[in-house]
């Protein structure tokens, strides 16, 4: 099997069907991230004009760099938290921006809060003043360690404000609360992604960026020992990003979906201990698993109540976990 990015593309698109984005204008924060630079492409080989601003703290100019030429596309290298003019006019806006790995929330925690808060703030002024609608890409961390699994969009959460995670978690949680506002007192029309979590090519395997897939990939194609923390029977629904860009455009489309917060999520419970097992039987590695101590508050389950997403949007996942591994272990072989 070889990666192929154009597949990926035409996935998506067949995918929302008759939605399209033509001339739509576009700003998208966090645009040089792995899924922001997803949502980048689909929007521009639409049609509609792309403006990313991104300040590449996680993000990667290479994510972008087959846009930069092209005339619907402009970047700006900008941290969201500090105030930004654009001259262009926009029909929607697209708040994406924030590390979203564990191990940036010990690194960076202020910048997390800042860009879930003040950053969040800036883009919810840029739609206020062009009238535009505002997605913002929320988090199945508002749920923390849910007591309610499968967790529905109702569920309020069971989050520790002052723990190891609290910085993404509650700057979600009130980044969540300003969107709110800002549809109850300027009557901004607003939408939330509850993500879980997603995978799949360009999320970064190297250093503190790597979250739990990649991390497995590239420890599996080295040779190196896989680490899984606790007994790996913690489980996580994953996403493949082709699902959860669908999901996402349908929830910036969709007149029905205005004003709603919705779990964009697969609804199938892996625990990462049979993940770990499903990266090495592709990659046929000969890797060891090695345990090591679950870090406080992980999450004991993660798997989302997706009716509101089926009702509202149409959207179901439809990637097996098995062929999104598949592809994006061949795309970590093709990027080497
Ligand atoms: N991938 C997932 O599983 C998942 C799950 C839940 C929520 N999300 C949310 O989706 C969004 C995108 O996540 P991702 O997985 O693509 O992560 P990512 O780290 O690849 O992308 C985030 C992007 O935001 C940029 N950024 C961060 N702070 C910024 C700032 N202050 N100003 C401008 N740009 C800034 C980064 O440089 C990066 O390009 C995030 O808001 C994240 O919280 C993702």
């Amino acid at each position: 099997m070889i990666w192929d990015y154009k597949k990926e593309v035409e996935a998506i698109e067949k995918n929302l069907g008759d939605l399209t984005f033509e001339d739509r204008r576009v700003l998208i924060t966090g645009g040089a991230g792995f899924l922001g630079s997803w949502m980048c492409d689909i929007l521009v080989h639409q049609g509609a004009k792309v403006v990313c601003v991104d300040n590449l703290a996680s993000g990667l100019k290479s994510n972008i760099a087959h846009l930069l030429d092209l005339e619907n596309f402009r970047f700006i290298e900008h941290d969201i938290s500090e105030p930004i003019f654009l001259e262009e006019k926009l029909d929607l806006v697209v708040h994406m921006a924030s590390r979203a790995s564990p191990f940036e929330f010990e690194h960076y925690p202020i910048e997390i809060l800042k860009a879930n808060t003040i950053g969040l703030m800036n883009s919810l002024e840029i739609a206020k003043k062009n009238q535009a609608r505002l997605l913002y890409t929320s988090t199945s961390e508002t749920y923390g360690n849910p007591l309610v699994v499968p967790t529905p969009e109702s569920y309020y959460g069971n989050v520790n404000a002052i723990g190891p995670r609290g910085c993404y978690d509650e700057a979600k949680r009130c980044g969540e609360a300003y969107v709110t506002a800002y549809k109850n007192q300027f009557g901004l029309d607003t939408r939330m992604a509850r993500i879980f979590n997603t995978y799949g090519p360009r999320m970064r395997f190297d250093g503190i960026y790597g979250r739990a897939i990649p991390r497995f990939i590239d420890q599996a194609l080295n040779d190196r020992p896989i680490t899984v923390f606790g007994d790996g029977s913690q489980t996580r629904s994953f996403t493949y990003l082709t699902d959860q860009i669908e999901g996402l455009l349908k929830l910036a489309c969709l007149e029905e979906a205005r004003g709603s917060v919705i779990n964009i999520g697969n609804d199938k419970e892996t625990t990462i201990l049979d993940m770990a097992k499903k990266v090495l039987e592709i990659t046929r590695s000969r890797s060891e698993i090695t345990f090591h101590p679950l870090p406080k508050d992980d999450p004991l389950r993660r798997k989302p109540v997706i009716t509101r997403a089926e009702e509202v949007l149409g959207w179901q996942p439809k990637v097996p976990l098995q062929d999104g591994l598949a592809r994006t272990i061949e795309w970590y072989k093709s990027s080497k």
